[in-house]
């Protein structure tokens, strides 16, 4: 037993070591591996940050062919799992389809469920970034009713995925390639973010030696949540009501610090940074530009700016140290690219797989890692005498 120390939210606790990203939230700096995210966000491609995060290093020529051959090679899904989509509800919320999805996957791909065997976890992590895309475009398809397409590996990965997404049969699908590298840099922003909610959480179902994608489903469950990747679907819900009742920002915000209950300014505030968030200030400015390239002017645009600029400007904001996190502006893209609002936090998911898998690998490949198994402190009743059924 010994002393336990009380830290709720583990605001102030370590889990683990780590070698994979870090952020000085007081700076507001986030680095994979050392680079900075801003120089991966411009020049590296989703499929590079992938390999950067799990590998530790930049690939080569050679190590991104092979590496993008590998997962080229597993996109598609068994033909039963395909049937599997049809057995959700319509309505079906996609994160919920998905992380059931990912969780089937262990019933699908039995020759590499086991941690400790080196080759499998490679497949397994191969398999898991080379079908998600296929997953969350056939929840996404099902949802709507359309059939569902095979994926075209003579795609590349973000190509292959709008098309599976968007495309139909009976037409050629064509993408602007600027639209491509945008999303693709989106799922850069994402790939890790240290310790947050859901990699914690597949950190943790992991140190009980479960197999990856069950590790994985886990975290998306996390994901789901409004506080973490939820959230990007709950900023364009928000920017929707103000617009829908008149666009008053500043009524908006007096509620927000009125702490009316279930209104927050969502997109704002984040655990760890207390200074703008790197990542949103990339997303802004391509914001702008993916309107322009897809002639998609959206006044909920010009909405979210002035929101940021008001709470930016107010005391309330400034003494929490509260700034806009990477969920405030993607909305706005993800919606001008033609995504319902409940898929948004697929791509979140989707960005953050290659940052879990890399974390969940660590984890393994540590001796030192044991289950993780937090204290408590209890506050509940002391003994006392069992009461009969017939004295209560
Ligand atoms: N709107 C209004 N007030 C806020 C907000 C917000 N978005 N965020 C924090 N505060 C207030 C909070 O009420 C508290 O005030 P007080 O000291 O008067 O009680 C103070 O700021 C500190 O907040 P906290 O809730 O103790 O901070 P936390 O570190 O526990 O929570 C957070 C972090 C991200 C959950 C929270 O800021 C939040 O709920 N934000 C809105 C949801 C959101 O945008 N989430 C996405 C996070 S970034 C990407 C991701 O992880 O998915």
């Amino acid at each position: 037993t010994g002393h336990v120390t009380l830290d709720p939210g583990f605001t102030n606790t370590a889990s683990t070591t780590s070698a994979i990203t870090y952020i000085d939230g007081d700076a507001g700096i986030l680095r994979y591996r050392g680079y900075p995210i801003d120089q991966l966000a411009e020049k590296s491609s989703f499929l590079e940050v992938a390999y950067l995060l799990i590998h530790g290093d930049l690939p080569t020529h050679a190590e991104l062919e092979n590496f993008t051959d590998n997962i080229r090679r597993h996109t598609l899904l068994d033909e039963k799992f395909r049937a599997f989509f049809s057995a959700f509800p319509r309505r079906a919320h996609p994160m919920a389809v998905l992380s059931s999805a990912v969780s089937a996957l262990s019933t699908f791909y039995q020759d590499s469920l086991d941690p400790f065997d080196a080759e499998q976890v490679e497949r397994s992590s191969i398999r898991l970034i080379a079908k998600l895309p296929t997953i969350a475009a056939y929840a996404y398809k099902t949802s709507i009713g359309q059939p569902l397409l095979y994926p075209d590996n003579s795609l590349g990965y973000v190509e292959n995925f709008l098309r599976m997404t968007f495309g139909l049969p009976t037409e050629k699908y064509e993408v602007d390639p600027e639209i491509v590298r945008i999303l693709d840099m989106l799922f850069v922003l994402h790939a890790d973010h240290e310790q947050n909610c859901s990699t914690s959480t597949v950190r943790l179902v992991g140190s009980s030696h479960a197999n990856l994608f069950s590790s994985i489903s886990a975290g998306v469950d996390a994901l789901f949540g409004p506080l973490h990747g939820g959230a990007n679907q709950a900023v364009l819900e928000m920017l929707e009501q103000i617009h829908t009742n008149g666009d008053d920002v500043e009524s908006f915000v007096r509620r927000v610090k009125n702490k009316e209950p279930g209104v927050k300014l969502m997109g704002f505030g984040h655990r760890v940074y207390k200074n703008y968030d790197p990542r949103a200030a990339v997303v802004k400015k391509a914001t702008r530009k993916a309107l322009e390239l897809l002639g998609k002017p959206d006044p909920l645009l010009d909405l979210a700016v002035r929101l940021e600029e008001v709470a930016l400007s107010d005391d309330y904001f400034v003494e929490r140290k509260l700034y806009p996190n990477v969920d405030f502006y993607t909305g706005v893209i993800y919606k001008a690219m033609g995504f319902p609002t409940n898929a948004f936090t697929v791509l979140f998911a989707l960005g953050r797989l290659p940052g879990w898998i890399a974390q969940w690998r660590e984890m393994m490949s540590d001796p030192s890692t044991k289950i993780g198994r937090p204290r408590q402190v209890y506050v509940g009743k002391t003994e006392r005498p069992y009461v009969d059924i017939n004295s209560r």
